[in-house]
């Protein structure tokens, strides 16, 4: 018997497909979270009158019509969400996107609740504060699929015998392209990705493939190896989720249908398996594909590498500058190539700090927001 879920952002990508994953398995949806009080929100929490509902966001007037629309209280603010987090015995699946869901991904460990999770922000703004939990036995289930095949990967291995992980990355939507052509980028064409349907912050970091350097500081502070052992190769398939090579020159890598559903289920089911709706997986006839990273045209790669490397902030500093950029680019206000060099800028000119608590983080978030910000205004 699977463990109730809370859903963390239920009304985005990862969040709507959690929702239909437990649905189908008849895993009870104990909570359920989001921003706006909208009509989607409405619907999840109609289908699902035993969940506790909570936003972030929405005027009063908007969470009364909510309240009205389901029938029940809704909750709202940062205490709500943690108690949320904290439901007895749950997973919490944090779906949000951005920083702003580190301090439930900690409220969930706090409550010693299984942490499945697809924030990656959390692990690349907070990654040391969610490493001391799991250091003192904290349950986290990666969601991203590059991080949930290493984790299958790893089931059973000793840690010492790994040599090296591989991340793959689809390369998004402009593999191959010169710099020249990439500067005419529109939002349009870079929210068009060739494999996964995913939300808008996601889809343009899969673009600049900033999106793989989160992974490489997600997978740094997940499985404790050091930058020089963690690579990424493209791979334009998505077959392949991601390997992990051992000191006898042994691989296991995770294939299968490049499909959320997937990876989403495996964190809700763990240790057990269950059958899935995603159709199954066929040999015969698939080519797979690795080439290079083409790491000069895309720059966002390597400056998360240097930032991982740096520690402290700087993890966080990268991320808040990216989300600022990309709402930049997504809102027609930078080009497309700007988005890595505000993220550059901004790393360079805000100064290194400790991470010791949350209070960290938020401080130097918000220091790079506002760097960032400038940058964008002065490029305009
Ligand atoms: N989509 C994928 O396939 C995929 C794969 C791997 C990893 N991820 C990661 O999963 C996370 C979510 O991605 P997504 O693609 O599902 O994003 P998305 O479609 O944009 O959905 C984001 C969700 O977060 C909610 N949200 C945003 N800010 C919030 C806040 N301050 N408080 C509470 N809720 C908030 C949104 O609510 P509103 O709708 O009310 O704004 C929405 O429900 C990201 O970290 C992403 O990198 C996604």
């Amino acid at each position: 018997m699977s463990r109730p879920v809370v859903v963390l952002g239920a009304t985005g990508s990862i969040g709507s497909q959690t929702i239909g994953v437990a649905e189908r398995l008849g895993i009870p949806i104990a909570g359920l979270l989001a921003r706006r009080p909208g009509e989607e929100l409405a619907a999840h929490a109609m289908r699902h009158p035993d969940a506790r509902v909570v936003v972030t966001g929405g005027t009063l007037d908007e969470r009364e019509w909510l309240e009205k629309t389901i029938g029940r209280v809704v909750g709202h603010g940062s205490e709500a969400v943690a108690d949320l987090a904290a439901h007895p015995g749950a997973t919490v699946v944090n779906g949000i996107v951005g920083a702003s869901g580190l301090e439930a991904s900690l409220a969930t460990l706090d409550a010693g609740n299984r942490l499945a999770l697809a924030n990656k922000e959390s692990m690349v703004a907070g990654g040391a504060l969610i490493r001391r939990r799991l250091e003192g036995g904290g349950e986290l289930i990666p969601v991203d699929s590059e991080h949930s095949a290493i984790h299958q990967c790893l089931l059973g291995e000793d840690l010492a015998n790994v040599s090296r992980l591989m991340l793959t990355a689809s390369g998004g939507p402009f593999r191959g392209w010169s710099p020249d052509k990439l500067a005419t980028v529109t939002p349009e064409e870079a929210l068009r990705h060739p494999v996964w349907d995913m939300g808008r912050r996601i889809t343009i970091d899969s673009a600049t493939l900033l999106n793989k350097g989160l992974e490489v500081i997600e997978a740094h502070f997940l499985f404790g190896l050091g930058y020089d052992r963690i690579e990424v190769v493209v791979h334009p398939q998505s077959l392949l989720h991601s390997a992990v090579e051992f000191v006898d020159g042994s691989w296991k890598g995770h294939l299968g249908q490049p499909d959320m559903r997937i990876p989403i289920q495996y964190a809700l089911t763990f240790p057990g398996r269950q059958p899935t709706a995603v159709s199954p997986f066929t040999f015969a006839g698939r080519t797979l594909e690795f080439e290079p990273v083409d790491r000069a045209t895309f720059p966002g790669l390597d400056l998360a590498y240097g930032a991982g490397r740096s520690g402290g902030s700087a993890p966080a500093v990268l991320n808040a500058a990216d989300e600022i950029a990309v709402e930049a680019f997504l809102q027609g206000r930078i080009g497309f190539t700007t988005i890595t060099s505000v993220i550059a800028e901004t790393l360079a000119e805000v100064p290194q700090r400790e991470i010791a608590d949350v209070a960290d983080v938020v401080a130097a978030d918000g220091e790079a927001r506002a760097v960032a910000a400038s940058l964008v205004a002065g490029a305009c």
